[in-house]
């Protein structure tokens, strides 16, 4: 056994992730036809530089080299998403055989290098014609997403043991149509509220399906989760967190897991004129049981109470009401260290919130689905990438996970985001989060001292203090 201080299970599976849209490219090539994404990002003003996703890291074409670099990592498990048009042109019926051998290839590229493929089915990149029959607004894409992902079940099921439905509805349903920063960009909270609930609905109907297929698979759902740090023990402060955790974490994880949606929080969108559109059955089927939890998990802040309270201005937009609603104010804590894209680098944030979904719902099994660092260090004149704040945040919060772990917390595995830099959304290609620099002009992979940081802690099933 390791002597090392930071321990983990032999079985505990490390590895790394992706999603179709930020890394495949080949946008329009062997019969994929565009998605929500492709709308926006073509949209002038949606994303930063007019970058798009049509060839990002070109990993259609590139495929083997990427599953050589998680080779070379030591991964045990590869977290990549499906994307629903290149596999499903016309979002529901036939399937389109070039991309069902494209995902094929990769998954039987990574058994050959003895990686378990995990696989995400929406990572956001809805396709147009879907949203163009109202998208995730119309309750009839969460059948289309079920009816795809049980077809998906069907072709790749016995080859893949690792499946999560939806990719942070938080970002599906609050970013993209309360707060307008991702695709389709909307801004009202009705939508949000609407469509948080059709993706809630879709991940259940696709539960429902993976279960009657009977495979030996597991299956979840991956939210991105926050902490909010009560600023001080004041009473005031400590309800402020708590409802920056009903409105970011319980208004998903508490109908998943309890099968309703948080009551005061509820009520208050509702004085906002806003409701969530429940039909009969849909709680049952929201919280049926799942194998594992993903968790997402990039910062957290310090939460306290407004002392003046937040007037509604004449015509709020969704945020202005949501301000309202949750009257607490994010404090930024001086001497916190930030990552490039000006997030809080808050580790103890990771451990208190695992130690908190522990006793919210149960110690269910965890996955980490991700967790990185934003750092746009490029090579240096000796040809290297020494990405030093990235190599600093995984140490520290892989350092966390193993408090949680030790604190009886269910964690299974953990894969880091990301294995390429890639399309980071609304920030095109200026951010980076890979563990391997990728030059845009060359499409060139150079691993990154992280890359190497990871190796070893793999190797070593552990790491130094
Ligand atoms: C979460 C998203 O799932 C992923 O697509 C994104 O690149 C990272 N966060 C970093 O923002």
């Amino acid at each position: 056994m390791s002597s090392l201080p930071i321990r983990f299970p032999a079985d505990f599976l490390w590895g790394s992730a992706t999603s179709a849209y930020q890394i495949e490219g080949a946008a329009a090539t062997d019969g994929r036809t565009p998605s929500i994404w492709d709308t926006f990002a073509r949209t002038p003003g949606c994303v930063e530089g007019g970058d798009t996703g049509d060839v990002a890291c070109d990993s259609y074409h590139r495929v083997e080299e990427d599953v050589a670099l998680l080779k070379q990592m030591g991964a045990r498990v590869y977290r990549f998403s499906i994307s629903w048009s290149r596999v499903m042109p016309e979002g529901r019926g036939a399937t389109n055989p070039a991309g069902i051998a494209y995902y094929r290839r990769l998954i039987a590229l990574l058994h050959e290098a003895g990686i378990a493929p995990m696989v995400t089915l929406y990572h956001w990149d809805l396709p147009q014609c879907l949203h163009d029959e109202g998208g995730w607004l119309n309750r009839q894409t969460a059948h289309d997403f079920a009816a795809y992902a049980n077809r998906m079940f069907e072709v790749f099921g016995e080859t893949v043991p690792y499946w999560f439905t939806i990719n942070e509805p938080w970002c599906v349903s609050f970013l993209s149509h309360a707060m307008g920063h991702h695709a389709p960009g909307a801004r009202d909270l009705q939508q949000a509220l609407t469509v948080a609930h059709h993706t809630l609905l879709a991940h259940g109907l696709a539960v429902k399906a993976f279960r009657q297929r009977q495979l030996g698979g597991k299956i979840g759902i991956a939210p991105n989760v926050d902490w909010r740090e009560p600023f001080s023990q004041h009473p005031d402060d400590v309800a402020a967190s708590e409802r920056g955790l009903d409105w970011f974490n319980r208004w998903f994880l508490d109908p998943l897991y309890h099968g309703r949606y948080p009551e005061a929080l509820q009520a208050h969108y509702a004085r906002l004129g806003a409701h969530v559109p429940v039909q009969d059955g849909d709680m049952a089927l929201i919280s049926m049981p799942t194998d594992m939890l993903g968790i997402n998990f990039y910062t957290g802040s310090y939460a306290m109470a407004r002392h003046t309270p937040v007037a509604l201005p004449e015509q709020p937009d969704a945020m202005a009401k949501i301000d309202a609603v949750l009257d607490l104010a994010t404090v930024n804590v001086p001497g916190f260290a930030k990552t490039d894209i000006g997030w809080d680098i808050f580790p103890e944030a990771f451990y208190k919130v695992l130690l908190w979904l522990r006793d919210e719902y149960g110690n269910p099994p965890v996955f980490i689905t991700e967790n990185g660092a934003c750092d746009n260090t490029g090579p240096s004149d000796d040809g290297q990438v020494h990405d030093a704040v990235r190599v600093a945040y995984y140490h520290r919060h892989v350092i966390a996970l193993n408090r949680a772990l030790r604190s009886g917390c269910d964690l299974r595995g953990y894969t880091a985001w990301s294995l390429i830099d890639n399309f980071e959304w609304a920030f095109g290609y200026g951010k980076r989060f890979g563990l391997v620099h990728v030059d845009f002009t060359t499409l060139a992979r150079t691993p990154k001292d992280s890359f190497r940081w990871l190796q070893r802690l793999i190797a070593d099933g552990g790491c130094e203090a």
